[in-house]
């Protein structure tokens, strides 16, 4: 199959860029598309078979279910059942927006989409192009991060064709992601209002609505402990890792620094090709040849936007030892640091 890729304009959406996209989501295909977190590669969300395409393109587990997206809050009441109050509260609060709620589905949804639960992911994006893609579609979507599965997500066209191309019709490119990780989860299906996974939105955003909100206790682990079952059955698998061995220096900065700086040397003299993933404030720091800068510690929302790309960086150039900083401080701390986490394999060195 060959993919297409076709540039958009964001400032100037015309209905015409989605006349291609429109018709092979409606005939079961599938489309990849900008969202205001990462790229997604939607599909018709109650077309059991778009669902299985989908698993298939991204080589991705069937039991690890699909967010829909959708372009209007009332769709929440085709989709889901028991819906309790707090759900419209954060739609209206929250939404569009990078939130993603889990409740119970409605039949209508088939159980490919959902991985066999008895809940639905649903979310509505603010991109404008993701917006007009539901819209002009008629169809709810079934989106996944568009990366091939293990891989970082997404944040740019290029990233998904480098994933995906020739097993996907059409890449709509509207440019870079603006948050860069993936939306929060919520899941509001059962007892207790969960954080499932972190993202931009962090719980400090809900307290107001739901005060009893809690991180899933697999989100906040620090190791990779399997008598902590994910309830996020996608949160259990290896995720976002580079191919080479990356490991979490913690501690002060002249400490993390000298330490990375040792570990350097002696992998460099053994011959491997090596790494280091830091922010712009400490980036001088090292002696590393290879500094990757992924943002500012002032600016945190620059590290979340462009972590995936740079873990991407590292397999182009078939980096072997990669070092990072620690980012846990600030209100996004925690959503960026779960990715990181992961991408190390719980790799953690204090010092
Ligand atoms: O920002 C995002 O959420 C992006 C964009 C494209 O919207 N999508 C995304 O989808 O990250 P994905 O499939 O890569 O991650 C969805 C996560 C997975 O970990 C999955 O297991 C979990 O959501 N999930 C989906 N449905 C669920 C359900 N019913 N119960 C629990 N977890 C669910
Ligand atoms: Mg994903």
């Amino acid at each position: 199959m060959e993919t297409i890729v076709k540039k958009i304009e964001r400032k100037a959406l015309k209905k015409e860029d989605f006349t291609e996209a429109v018709k092979i989501l409606r005939s079961g295909g599938l489309v990849a598309f900008p969202t205001e977190t990462v790229y997604g590669l939607g599909g018709d969300a109650l077309d059991a078979s778009a669902a299985e395409k989908i698993y298939a393109a991204k080589g991705r587990p069937s039991d690890n279910p699909l967010i829909v997206h959708i372009s209007s809050k009332e769709a929440l009441s085709v989709l889901a059942k028991d819906i309790p109050a707090a759900a419209w509260e954060l739609a209206d609060r929250f939404w569009p927006g990078p939130l993603t709620m889990i409740l119970k589905k409605s039949s209508i949804v088939p159980d490919q989409t959902t991985g066999g639960l008895p809940t639905v992911a649903i979310r509505m994006p603010s991109d404008p192009v993701a917006r007009m893609l539901i819209e002009e579609s008629g169809l709810y979507l079934a989106a996944p991060s568009a990366n091939a599965s293990g891989r970082p997500s997404t944040t740019r066209a290029e990233h998904v064709y480098e994933d995906l191309a020739g097993r996907i019709g059409l890449i709509l490119d509207g440019g870079e992601a603006t948050i860069g990780l993936e939306s929060t989860i919520v899941d509001l299906s059962g007892e207790k209002p969960l954080i499932l996974r972190p993202g931009f939105l962090s719980k400090e955003d809900f307290l107001g609505i739901l005060p009893e909100m809690e991180y899933d206790p697999a989100v906040v682990a620090r190791t990779a402990q399997k008598e902590i079952a994910a309830k996020a059955p996608g949160m259990k698998y290896r995720h976002y890792a580079p191919k080479g061995k990356l490991v979490i220096y913690e501690g002060e900065r002249e400490a993390v620094a000298a330490a990375v700086n040792r570990a350097v040397e002696e992998k460099t003299a053994g011959g491997f090709s090596c790494a280091v993933l830091a922010a712009q404030e400490s980036g001088a720091a090292y002696t590393c040849p290879n500094v990757k800068i992924v943002g500012m510690r002032e600016r945190e929302e620059t590290i979340a936007a462009h972590l995936f790309d740079v873990l991407r960086s590292f397999d182009e150039e078939g980096v072997e030892f990669i070092f990072s900083e620690s980012f846990s401080d600030g209100h996004l701390g925690e959503a960026i640091m779960n990715r990181l986490r992961k991408a190390a394999g719980y790799q953690v060195v204090k010092v």
